[in-house]
């Protein structure tokens, strides 16, 4: 049985051996496939059947992309916006939030009793702690202080573990990808910097997308006793996560560890990357487009996390077009 570490460190693959984009045209091409996938099986499927299983973890498995972390060519960037990187309150808590992520996921595939499944979220696994490792060459190198991180504990329900994480990425993708497209829009990060950054923002939507169905997938597949048991699990992380965001629960996570900072860190993010006042609304139609746009490339027939953009919708429609202006702004 490999150790929680084996499962993020190692890909079934070896990375160094696959093949990489010889000229501008092959990135492009392998940027595209990153981006689109259709699945070779025709006509409808079933949720929770063999096929939707297999078509997810074909996805996950085909738009891999090989990129290394000690390759990524950050950008010369200018005295004010290595300042202005420094001062971002975000860098702990994305380091640690990755260190998380990859042990969770690591823990529940070792619960799982499905090989293809658990060969899909061990890759998810693997790639949090390419993300992680990716920070940390990206703190390096611009010279952003770091916290120590705290020590990371294999979490004593894998499940439930495996259900904030899960839950929490999707929240914080969907703001990730408006907070990104507001900080390329705005100057806040030279075009450089965002191109570089890229790959990761669209690995979170295929993250996410891997969640999303196989928590479809495993609802579909529990018996009815079961079934209500998972629902309560799952209303009881979501409780906690609200707990969390609005900073009620300040000295326990997941886990019971101390939470160091705000975990909150998108919308912390929002002050801090825009360039000019945003309404609420436009912030959230903005998010709406780009978590739209970041799915449109993958098969129809997958689900797509629904929560956030339902909830973000909703909020479109009541809140007046202006309200908030003054909240979002640099
Ligand atoms: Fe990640
Ligand atoms: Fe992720």
């Amino acid at each position: 049985m490999p150790t929680l570490e084996e499962i993020y460190t190692q890909l079934p693959e070896d990375l160094h051996t696959l093949p990489k984009p010889k000229s501008d045209k092959e990135l492009e091409e392998m940027n595209y496939h990153v981006r689109h996938w259709m699945s070779s099986l025709s006509g409808s499927i079933k949720i929770g059947s063999k096929e939707h299983k297999q078509m997810v973890c074909e996805m996950f498995r085909e738009t891999f992309n090989p990129y290394r972390p000690t390759f990524m060519a950050w950008p010369k960037l200018s005295k004010e916006e290595i300042e202005r990187l420094q001062s971002l309150p975000i860098w702990d808590i994305a380091v640690q939030t990755e260190g998380k992520a990859r042990l969770r996921m690591a823990a529940y595939v070792k619960e799982l009793l499905d090989p293809e499944m658990a060969d899909a979220i061990a890759r998810n696994a693997w790639e949090e702690n390419r993300h992680k490792e990716v920070l940390a060459d990206l703190v390096k190198f611009y010279g952003i202080p770091l916290a120590s991180e705290p020590p990371y504990h294999e979490p004593k329900d894998a499940e439930w573990a495996y259900l904030v994480t899960g839950f929490s990425e999707c929240w914080d993708s969907f703001f990730g990808f408006g907070l990104f497209a507001l900080a390329e829009k705005s100057g806040f990060f030279s075009k450089e910097l965002t191109e570089t950054f890229e790959p990761i923002m669209q690995e979170e939507c295929r993250h996410i997308l891997l969640f999303a169905n196989w928590l479809a997938w495993h609802r579909a597949n529990l018996p009815f006793l079961q079934r209500v048991k998972f629902e309560a699990k799952v209303l009881a992380v979501y409780v906690f996560l609200i707990y969390e965001r609005i900073g009620l629960i300040e000295t326990m996570d997941a886990e019971g560890e101390t939470q160091y900072q705000d975990a909150n860190f998108t919308i912390s993010g929002a002050t801090e990357l825009t360039g000019k006042p945003t309404s609420i609304s436009e912030f959230l139609q903005l998010c709406l487009d780009e978590n739209d746009r970041r799915f449109s490339g993958y098969d129809r027939r997958l689900v797509r996390p629904k929560i956030a953009p339902t909830v973000a919708r909703w909020a479109v429609k009541i809140l007046p077009k202006d309200f908030g202006r003054n909240l979002i702004k640099g």
